[in-house]
């Protein structure tokens, strides 16, 4: 007798982008997590085919990686960050941002070469120091778990690397941007091991995401 298939796994990024994560499974007719998740970190299909893990964006690589999860949704910035040895088979058009290097808009026009070791806040140490790196500065890196732009803002820092969407923040806050790091939207990533066996549920998942991403956008979602 046969044992009956067990649930995919999906990590999702919990936050900002778990509403478009959700609207594209949705319009890719995957089964979405069923009921009112509250404060539930671990949420099941209907149909009981598909279980979604409820994480931390940056963890989702983590949960991946190690094959606590079949498949995760993030963002490209937290992937490149995390380092972390998955397979990534499909970008998904939406999470739209960018990291960049900005300071405060009053701040001299400075070559970063001739900068000497400057202090830089962030929540991507390792990106930020890969990009300090390559450029030869010798920077300070001081890592911070959000609301990054107020290091310039109190002397903590005297550049801040940070992902930017709108720009309101950093417009807000009296900061301007000086370089893109790095462009970022969402992308599917899958583990290794689980992608080179092609489970037929890994499959018709990945096969179906691809379908909506070679569909035009419906107008309603038009900005
Ligand atoms: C993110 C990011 C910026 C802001 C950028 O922070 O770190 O602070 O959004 O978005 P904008 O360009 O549209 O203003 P988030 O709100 O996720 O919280 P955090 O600062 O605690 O990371």
């Amino acid at each position: 007798m046969s044992s009956p298939a067990r649930s995919l796994v999906m990590a999702l990024a919990k936050g900002r982008l778990t509403d478009d994560i959700l609207d594209y499974l949705g319009r890719a007719g995957i089964p979405l997590p069923a009921g009112d998740a509250g404060r539930k970190l671990i949420l099941e299909s209907a149909d009981g085919s598909v279980r979604y893990i409820m994480a931390k964006p940056a963890d989702v690589p983590t949960y991946v990686e190690y094959g606590a999860a079949d498949l995760g949704i993030c963002g490209l910035d937290v992937l490149r960050e995390a380092k972390r040895d998955v397979y990534e088979p499909l970008l998904l058009p939406f999470g739209y941002c960018r990291l960049s290097l900005a300071g405060l808009g009053t701040r001299p026009d400075t070559p970063l070469r001739y900068e000497s070791q400057p202090r830089v806040a962030t929540s991507f140490p390792n990106l930020t120091a890969e990009f300090f790196r390559q450029r030869g500065v010798n920077a300070e890196i001081i890592t911070l778990k959000g609301s990054v732009e107020l290091a310039p803002l109190v002397g903590l820092a005297d550049l801040i690397v940070d992902l930017v969407e709108s720009g309101n923040t950093l417009r807000a806050n009296g900061l301007v941007e000086f370089r893109t790091i790095l462009k970022s939207q969402a992308v599917l990533i899958a583990n290794r091991a689980a992608y080179r066996l092609q489970s037929d549920a890994i499959r018709s998942i990945i096969a179906r995401l691809r379908q909506v991403n070679q569909q035009p956008i419906p107008a309603t979602t038009l900005s």
